[in-house]
């Protein structure tokens, strides 16, 4: 039988698995005392993650990984009152893996388990380090795989007022990357060259959808065109103007993304705005949010580095708003590649 009180300040260890980051983060009372996180260099002579190999390393790197956030954390397995890991969204393989050890570890220390929303503790990572953002605020959650903007009323009550209705911001960020012939992941390389580039030396179009929705393919095949049009004129035209080039993109999809949390700012009079996933590691969408935080004076709230890509300190303070509100799941939990953030 499990034995716990719901008032107890837990120590909960944390598993994220989604992607290709296997990382493994400890939280009592409310603090991080620890966050691991394996990165897997595997993919990169592919140019994108490959799923079945990213199970595989997820595999390989878990046990490892655990054992030094305890370590990390100072702390024993006896210690441990809940396990959280991420159920979805991500790709199935992967979260299987952190799944499955998410259950077996707390099956062997008789203690309960914690399902949690990727997308969802990507925007919790705010209540980890001060300042904390004051409900009702919006999130602007850019990754990999997700673009929204996210009406976050608390801890556990989220809804999404608008995302993309095809690619995410961070796809479009690496797909741009590899057609201008940039290694795997090209978004922070990407980010980098902008950093040299004028922003204003090309114009990429910013697509207008309904309401809060974005869509970012179209950018992608105007970019592929331009660089067409461009090197049969000029073989070395990548080359002589890369630094530009990344900064001109960079420019179009900041530009498109804020467009719609402007717009969703002042049609719900919410001045307070976070952003949060692994884009919002981005230099330029940094910087613009803390201008535009000046321009309509808005309190803004962007994440650490370490807890803008994928990372399980963001899992465990997930985790922690949810054994404090006694959402527990049962071993009979399985992944959920397409979990969405409201439930
Ligand atoms: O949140 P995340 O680590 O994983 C997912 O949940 O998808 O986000 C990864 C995405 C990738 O597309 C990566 O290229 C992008 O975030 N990214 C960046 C930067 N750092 C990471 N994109 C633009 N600029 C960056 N500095
Ligand atoms: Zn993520």
């Amino acid at each position: 039988m499990l034995v716990f009180q719901l008032n107890m300040s837990p120590t909960i260890l944390a598993i994220e698995s989604s992607c290709d980051d296997t990382s493994a983060a400890v939280i009592k009372d409310g603090k991080i005392l620890a966050n691991i996180v394996a990165s897997q260099a595997v993919h990169e002579k592919y140019g994108g993650v490959v799923p079945e190999l990213a199970s595989r390393a997820h595999e390989q790197n878990i046990v490892p990984v655990i054992a030094q956030a305890l370590l990390t954390a100072n702390i024993t397995k006896r210690e441990i009152n809940a396990v959280a890991f991420t159920q979805g969204p991500g790709l199935l393989g992967a979260l299987l893996v952190g799944c499955s050890f998410a259950k077996s570890f707390a099956l062997g220390l008789n203690i309960p388990i914690i399902a949690v929303n990727h997308m969802q503790a990507h925007i919790l990572a705010h209540f980890i380090d001060e300042p904390k953002p004051v409900f009702p605020f919006l999130c602007l959650t850019v990754s990999g795989g997700h673009t929204q903007i996210v009406l976050v009323k608390d801890f556990l009550d989220m809804q999404v007022l608008g995302q993309t209705t095809d690619d995410a911001v961070g796809e479009a960020f690496d797909k741009s990357a590899k057609l201008l012939g940039l290694p795997y992941p090209g978004g922070p390389l990407l980010d980098k060259l902008a950093q040299q580039g004028n922003p204003n030396a090309f114009t990429f179009p910013i697509v207008n959808m309904p309401a809060y929705d974005f869509s970012f393919s179209g950018i992608k095949t105007s970019i592929l065109n331009f660089l067409k049009n461009n090197t049969q004129q000029n073989p070395d035209f990548i080359r002589e103007n890369l630094a530009d080039i990344c900064a001109s993109i960079q420019q179009a999809l900041i530009q498109t993304l804020l467009k719609k949390l402007v717009l969703a700012a002042k049609e719900t009079g919410i001045k307070e705005i976070a952003i949060a996933g692994g884009v919002s590691a981005n230099s330029g969408l940094r910087q613009t949010i803390r201008d535009y935080a000046l321009e309509y004076k808005w309190n803004t709230y962007i994440p650490d580095f370490q807890y803008c890509t994928d990372n399980a300190a963001m899992v465990a303070i997930t985790g922690h708003y949810k054994f404090l509100a006694g959402e527990f799941t049962t071993q009979l939990a399985s992944p959920d590649p397409r979990m969405k953030i409201t439930y």
